[in-house]
């Protein structure tokens, strides 16, 4: 039996990233940002609040970012990342970081993917722009690739975020193949 618990975000978990950027003063800065979404197969959106103004301006500003997904070994940073402000903190030295001819997108190093990307369009909704990006670049650690060349999931082993409870959770393990499982259904 379902219990109605009245209008309730519950589309969680989702993944939890950290964006990297440099500001209008062109320091580099991490937030966390655990919003985000697949828009069409070469799009994702990250949906960033107008009050992290530093970080938001500077987006607006170089128009590319880069999106990583966090393990668990960068959790405790990419949770500090979280909580710390630009306006108060210099979180440029947070994560080790490279750049690409992006420039302005500082690549995480130790992340299991982080991908550059350029901003194509944004939506206002409320408090939050949620800025549609194009991946130009995908780096991934060697050891997350499978003998494909694609990302193995369970290697990189990104974690997630709930709002519920304001918990973060681990992936798992693969179930099941895609367009196959569907397979085996027979009507009851
Ligand atoms: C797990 C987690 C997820 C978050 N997700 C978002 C988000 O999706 N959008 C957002 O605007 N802020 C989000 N935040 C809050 C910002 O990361 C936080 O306010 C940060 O300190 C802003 O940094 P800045 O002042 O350097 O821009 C999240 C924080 C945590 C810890």
């Amino acid at each position: 039996m379902q219990k109605d618990i009245g209008s309730v975000m519950g589309l969680y978990p989702t993944p939890v990233t950290v964006v990297g950027l440099v500001t209008e003063e062109n320091t580099v800065n991490f937030l966390t940002i655990a919003h985000v979404g697949v828009v069409d197969h070469g799009h994702l959106l990250v949906s960033i609040d107008k009050a992290h103004e530093i970080s938001d301006k500077g987006i607006k500003k170089h128009a590319v970012l880069s999106v990583s997904l966090v393990n668990q070994s960068m959790l405790v940073s990419a949770d500090y990342c979280g909580i710390a402000k630009a306006a108060a903190t210099d979180k440029s030295a947070v994560f080790n970081y490279h750049m690409d001819e992006l420039e302005y997108a500082p690549i995480i190093d130790e992340a299991p993917v982080s991908m550059t990307c350029k901003v194509v369009d944004s939506i206002v909704a409320g408090n939050f722009t949620n800025y549609i990006l194009k991946p130009v670049h995908t780096y991934v650690q060697e050891e997350c690739l499978n003998e494909r060349g694609k990302i193995d999931y369970e290697k990189a082993d990104p974690v997630l975020f709930e709002f519920q409870s304001a918990q973060y959770l681990t992936t798992g393990k693969v179930i099941g193949k895609c367009w196959v499982m569907g397979k085996a259904y027979k009507q009851q």
